[in-house]
């Protein structure tokens, strides 16, 4: 068994039938949604409701016969649950490079609480050092945004999918991948002068937000705490 398919099952034992759940994007996040179906399916959980932090994890979770809701209908999500593409102390995080940023963003925060699931190979002693920065900005002007981006020292690549068009997130944006050569110091002052400028979005940067790490390796699951 990998170690994302080991953290997407070990996940499971942080739900309770009658939970509100958030249901992260990603592969990581895909083990973790065929798990719950099958907990559902099985009657091991009873009573959950899901809300999807993306139309990919949407999609999947009416595939598997997660029932979902909305955060209209459901303002306090009891736990979300989701993958990173950075893991450093503090429980400070990189996410995005699977385009779903916003909307995970937005339902973390709307969360009790974020349990983050990833393989080991996730962890790093500074952001950005082994991910670049996805930031989302507006269509408008985005080249602008992009020399904002490289202003802040950075190298800002524009998203594309795999035939050269430009990839476009749920929310009809573009995302600008920023590479960071020495990583990133401080990522509090960081995420404070890209939100400052109008145009860009959000950032990857989930900082303060997660509360617990479920950390896999080929042998076993262990708990980090923020
Ligand atoms: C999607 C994300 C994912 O959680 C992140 O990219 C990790 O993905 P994977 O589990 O496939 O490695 O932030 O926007």
């Amino acid at each position: 068994m990998s170690p994302k398919q080991r953290v997407g099952e070990a996940c499971i034992q942080h739900l309770k039938s009658g939970m509100v759940v958030g249901l992260g994007t990603g592969s990581t996040a895909d083990f973790f949604l065929q798990s719950l179906a099958t907990a559902i399916k099985s009657g091991q959980l009873t009573d959950i409701k899901g809300i999807p932090t993306s139309r990919k994890s949407e999609q999947r979770a009416i595939h598997l016969g997660i029932p979902l809701t909305t955060l209209a209908e459901c303002p306090l999500i009891d736990v979300t649950i989701d993958g990173a593409d950075e893991i450093a102390p503090g429980l400070k995080l990189v996410k995005g490079l699977g385009g779903a940023l916003l909307r995970e963003k937005v339902v973390a925060q709307n969360s009790r609480k974020m349990i983050v699931i990833a393989d080991a190979g996730k962890e790093s002693a500074m952001l950005g050092t082994k991910s670049p920065l996805p930031v989302e900005v507006v269509q408008f002007a985005h080249e602008a945004s992009a020399r904002y981006l490289q202003s802040l020292g950075c190298e800002p690549s524009l998203r594309k999918n795999a035939d050269g068009s430009i990839f476009i997130t749920d929310n009809g944006n573009y995302t600008y991948d920023c590479r960071f050569a020495n990583g990133i110091a401080d990522p509090e002052a960081l995420q404070g002068k890209v939100l400052d400028r109008a145009g860009i979005v959000d950032t990857g940067l989930f900082l303060g937000i997660a509360s617990l790490a479920l950390i896999a390796d080929d042998a076993a699951v262990r708990e980090r705490a923020g």
